[in-house]
């Protein structure tokens, strides 16, 4: 992503902000009414940024937006891109070069999956301690904005240790029993078949999905410090003698909604 063509949205979100957010978040499927929460709420449609593709999944709103939780400045991604929408992949890296730029030093991306893993349950929230990116492309893909970050980013602490421990003892505090594994991110839009369920099992994956990894790549290429939460709303393919679809995973998220919200809002207190 050329940095004339950041720094344009990035002017832009700033033109229509007067603070600036220090704490970003990504909302998964059903998570998006957490945005509703934040108080002195500014709301910047997608459409409005310059070089922002449109979102075009049903059920995700498409918005930034920016506010104060507590005494914490966030700034909300209320639905995002994903590479099955067709966009190419390094799209999808703008909008968080965008929260970098306006000051975002951590970012908080959560998501809805399926488990891998047949000792999840749906419901589970899990902390992903690390990913697997197995879409066949990667957002960096192109020119290196050396301003932005280095051409050979180090994955090997993608996921913040310290964040880390910060959700389990946040979880914890809340009585919740919170489970921790790798991400493997496959593009969708189908489901994985059973055999691809298993071959992830295999590969170490405790959770299947089709976003985060590449939102994840641009925030270590610059530099955020990133803490990823993932809803489990069912299992992957082939684990239940069952077929998947998005109703079962919009409902489980819902279920799971309020106890979700609690845990990222107490864990941002905390950042
Ligand atoms: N696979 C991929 N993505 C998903 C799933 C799944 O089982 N559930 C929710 N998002």
């Amino acid at each position: 992503m050329e940095l004339n063509i950041i720094k344009e949205s990035v002017e832009y979100v700033k033109s229509r902000l007067n603070f600036e957010p220090e704490i970003g978040v990504i909302l998964g499927s059903g998570l998006g009414d957490m945005a509703d929460t934040l108080e002195e709420r500014v709301v910047i449609k997608y459409s409005e940024v310059p070089n922002l593709p449109v979102s075009t999944v049903h059920g995700h709103a498409g918005q930034f937006v920016v506010g104060k939780l507590g005494n914490k400045k966030v700034i909300m991604m209320q639905g995002r891109f994903h590479f099955y929408e067709g966009h190419k992949m390094n799209v999808l890296a703008l909008p968080i070069y965008i929260m970098k730029y306006i000051g975002v030093k951590s970012l908080i991306v959560t998501n809805a999956c399926g488990g891998a893993n047949t000792s999840f349950v749906p419901g589970d929230l899990m902390i992903i301690k690390d990913h697997i990116n197995f879409a066949g492309s990667n957002p960096l893909i192109g020119k290196n904005e050396e301003e932005i970050g280095p051409r050979f980013p180090d994955m090997s602490t993608a996921y913040d240790k310290e964040y880390i421990q910060l959700a389990k003892e946040v979880g914890t505090t809340l009585n919740m029993d919170l489970k921790e594994g790798t991400y493997m991110m496959f593009t969708g839009p189908t489901y994985e078949t059973p055999a691809e369920v298993r071959m992830a099992r295999i590969l170490g994956a405790d959770a299947v999905g089709m976003s985060t990894v590449p939102e994840v790549i641009a925030a270590r290429h610059c530099g955020l410090r990133v803490l990823g939460i993932s809803c489990i709303t069912n299992m992957a393919a082939g684990i239940l003698d069952q077929p998947l679809n998005h109703e079962e995973v919009i409902e489980t998220s819902t279920k799971v909604k309020s106890k979700f919200i609690s845990l990222v809002n107490d864990i941002i207190q905390k950042i």
